[in-house]
């Protein structure tokens, strides 16, 4: 199955693909991720990409279609794969049913999740990574289980985003408002678009997100 999981910034769509992954085999396609690998890696697009990404802002489109266009081509994303951060513009989902159809997929569902600001800026705001596997934390939803070790790795060194302060937060929610939210229409006129209470837990949203697939597998 193929889905794209769209909602604002700290709804919780990298939480959910990474069940989703564990769950189905599916494979998450985190823009976002490969955008700050590309930083980590300092080429030219990664060098482009985060002052943009610093302040707020979006990617030119041009650039984000053909990464992935590259990467939705190769052999692991035959079992299914999960869009996370895309598309996030009207001319990016055009560009994405271009690709699909050249390379003979379709796409399942989109999946949204609704949350309301103040529980998205809390979630940003307490969100931190381990430096050395990656794995995702929040300091009140999602602490590691021994206060300041990671669970996977046992690394004590953690990170936060460069974006996930107060003053970006608004410009990331305003880009999601302005840019993003127009596509919402776009799918729901192809009967893809089905809505998700992003503010359950995490264990209740994946649920609702199954009921979904569920449902879709059937149809
Ligand atoms: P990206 O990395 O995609 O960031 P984002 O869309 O702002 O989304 P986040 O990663 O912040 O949040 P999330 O929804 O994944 O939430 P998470 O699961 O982590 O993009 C970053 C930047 O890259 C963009 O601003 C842009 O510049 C650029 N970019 C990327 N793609 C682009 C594109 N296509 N075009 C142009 N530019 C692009 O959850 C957040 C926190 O909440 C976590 O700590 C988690 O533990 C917690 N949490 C999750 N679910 C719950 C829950 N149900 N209850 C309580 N806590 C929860």
């Amino acid at each position: 199955m193929n889905i794209i999981l769209l909602g604002p910034p700290g709804a919780g769509k990298g939480t959910q693909a990474k069940l989703l992954e564990e769950q189905h085999g599916m494979i998450q396609l985190s823009t976002g991720d490969m955008l700050r690998a590309a930083v980590k890696r300092g080429e030219p697009l990664g060098l482009e990409a985060k002052k943009i990404m610093d302040a707020g802002g979006l990617v030119p489109d041009h650039l984000m279609i053909k990464m992935i266009e590259d990467r939705i081509r190769k052999p692991d994303c035959a079992k299914g794969f999960i869009l996370d951060g895309f598309p996030r513009t009207v001319p990016q989902a055009e560009a994405l049913d271009k690709m699909l159809s050249a390379c003979g997929k379709k796409l399942d569902a989109v999946i949204e999740l609704k949350v309301d600001e103040a529980a998205l800026i809390e979630r940003v705001s307490g969100r931190f990574t381990c430096a050395k596997c990656g794995t995702g934390y929040h300091k009140k939803f999602k602490p590691p289980k021994h206060a300041g070790v990671c669970d996977v790795c046992g690394s004590t060194e953690f990170i936060c985003r460069p974006d996930d302060n107060p003053e970006t937060m608004k410009t990331r929610l305003k880009a999601f408002q302005d840019q993003t939210a127009p596509i919402l229409p776009y799918y729901r006129q192809k009967g893809l678009l089905k809505s998700v209470d992003g503010m359950a837990s995490m264990d209740a949203v994946h649920g609702s997100i199954e009921h979904i697939l569920g449902e879709t597998g059937k149809a």
